[in-house]
């Protein structure tokens, strides 16, 4: 049968009449999908299916949500048990000292906890937190890394690849979304990423006012770009030897890479980390943990976060099912995980050199990114700009939609394995990429 996206089109055209850009979110929209989205009915195990009755094999995961994949019966039957007794109480519940007691003894820094909703609430506080333990304003973040939508952050995520971003020894400020508070742009100080150097000179420029340093374990919103070897240790080392926090925002990394995330792959000790999308399993749960002189400091009348939905029971009961599946068996499912991704990565590597498509696809175990770029590698937000096609992508992810996967059509925004994915859906997918890739090519 012909494949047709009519239906998403209609559905599109009625959710422009009630919603701005036909949904909640710009990623949703036109600017990463083209004309329209697709509407998605369902999902089951590793595949997606639109309203027009396509299947997809998922690689994008709800942006790497969902570890376990979709609808896993576990956490279908966890959500509904928790939700036939009340879907929130927004009171103390023993529910939330379990999950707390399962981060504690998964993530190496997690001395105290607390829950949040969304990876953007988490880092946010993280930031309050920072600000209001060491009293000093400012805070340094990288080129390219997003850890949210707060005013802060958005300065310098991604700003668009025509933008000049300065040199690299005195980044150009660039804010992302008109009506951000100026003192955004004052208190955020942005330096590359992947270059102590660069980082030792802010340091050096803003000492005595510099709160925290706030970095992604591993770059994921522009192209998945691993830290360089021992960039992460000098990094830790030149904070804390300047009594300054390390935030680690584990949002895309964390119950990803391993148990512990970066902090455990890494051998990184971070003061604050921040979590959200897998840990939810689906469901918005997010949190922020630390050392626990630093998490005190959140007590009632020091550094104030609030939220009628934290630590709601519904999200907890899938968090608590999600970790306890990701650690069953000495954590197999984070090597079972590893296995498919990089089995992915080679696979589509080796498509690109037999076709003689300047490509790449970088990665680290369960995350990865194609990139059309004559580079053998990408290693900041900068190489990104400069020598990635990002228009490329586009067409080639749009292609593979045609071919029955799923992958995000932003250039930045990197595919995901998980529990559900087998080396059969990686056998489609490579051969739906060379469908995809001739497709693009003419
Ligand atoms: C590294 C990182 N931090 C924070 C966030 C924000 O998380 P949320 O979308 O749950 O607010 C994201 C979202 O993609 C992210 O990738």
């Amino acid at each position: 049968m012909a494949y047709t996206t009519e239906k998403s089109k209609d559905l599109f055209e009625r959710a422009l009449k009630v919603m701005v850009e036909g949904g909640s979110s710009p990623s949703r929209g036109p600017a990463n999908y083209g004309e329209y989205p697709l509407f998605i009915e369902r999902g089951e195990g590793a595949y997606v299916y639109d309203v027009d009755g396509n299947k997809y094999v998922d690689w994008m995961m709800a942006y790497g949500a969902l570890p376990l994949g979709h609808a896993h019966p576990n956490i279908v039957h966890a959500v509904c048990a928790a939700a036939s007794k009340g879907t929130l109480v927004a009171a103390a519940t023993e529910i939330e000292i379990e999950v707390a007691e399962l981060i504690q003894e998964m993530v190496p820094n997690a001395e105290k906890i607390r829950f949040a909703n969304t990876g953007t609430e988490a880092a946010m506080a993280a930031i309050r937190l920072a600000r209001g333990y060491t009293g000093k304003p400012r805070f340094i973040k990288f080129e390219g890394h997003y850890h949210g939508w707060y005013d802060d952050f958005l300065v310098n995520a991604h700003p668009h690849a025509t933008v000049s971003l300065g040199h690299r020894n005195d980044p150009i400020k660039i804010a992302e979304s008109s009506g951000l508070n100026r003192r955004a742009l004052d208190d955020t100080i942005v330096v590359p990423w992947n270059d102590i150097v660069a980082l030792e000179r802010a340091i050096e420029t803003y000492r005595g006012q510099i709160a925290a340093v706030i970095t992604e374990g591993i770059m994921a919103n522009m192209g998945v770009i691993p830290p360089e070897p021992g960039y992460l240790k000098a990094l830790r080392e030149l904070t804390r030897s300047n009594g300054i926090l390390l935030i680690l925002d584990e949002t895309v990394t964390g119950f990803r890479i391993a148990a512990g995330g970066c902090q455990e792959h890494y051998g990184v000790d971070a003061d604050i980390a921040t979590f959200g999308k897998a840990l939810g399993a689906g469901l918005p749960v997010a949190a922020l943990v630390g050392k626990s002189e630093i998490m005190e400091a959140l007590a009632w009348g020091g550094v104030l976060h609030y939220g009628t939905q934290n630590a709601s029971r519904v999200g907890l009961y899938a968090a608590r099912t999600c970790l306890r599946e990701l650690s069953e068996d000495d954590g197999a499912a984070f090597e079972h995980c590893w296995e498919i991704g990089e089995a992915l990565a080679a696979g589509l590597q080796e498509l690109f050199e037999e076709t003689g498509t300047p490509a790449i696809v970088q990665g680290v175990g369960p995350m990865l990114q194609i990139m059309f770029t004559e580079r053998p590698a990408i290693r900041d937000y900068r190489d990104f700009c400069a020598y990635v096609d990002r228009g490329k992508y586009q067409r080639f992810a749009w292609a593979l939609f045609k071919h029955g996967v799923y992958m995000s059509p932003s250039a930045g925004l990197h595919s995901v394995s998980s529990v559900a994915h087998s080396e059969e859906h990686v056998e489609f997918t490579l051969a739906a990429a060379r469908k995809a890739l001739a497709d693009v090519e003419a």
